[in-house]
């Protein structure tokens, strides 16, 4: 098994090591905003614990994954605000 996943976020491919969150994968990507308030305000991870909400991005089309609580798999698409 190799101990690296990649996967796309927001186009642009990374790899990580296996066993990352998708919020860690976007942060250390560089991303900080990971959804939009109703009125369109930045919104990033608080908890990191699958509370909060605030770190929903949307997982190979699937809309409001919480990114804090889903590990990185190859192949996985990533899109933030
Ligand atoms: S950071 Fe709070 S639910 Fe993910």
């Amino acid at each position: 098994m190799r101990d690296q996943v990649t996967l796309t976020i927001n186009g642009r491919t990374v790899t990580v090591p296996r066993g990352t969150t998708v919020a860690a994968a976007i942060a250390g990507a560089g991303g900080w905003v990971f959804r939009r308030s109703v009125t369109g305000e930045a919104r990033g991870p608080l908890c990191g614990m699958g509370i909060c909400f605030e770190c929903r991005v949307t997982i190979d089309g699937q809309a409001h994954r919480r990114s804090c609580q889903i590990l990185c798999r190859d192949g996985m698409d990533v899109q933030t605000a």
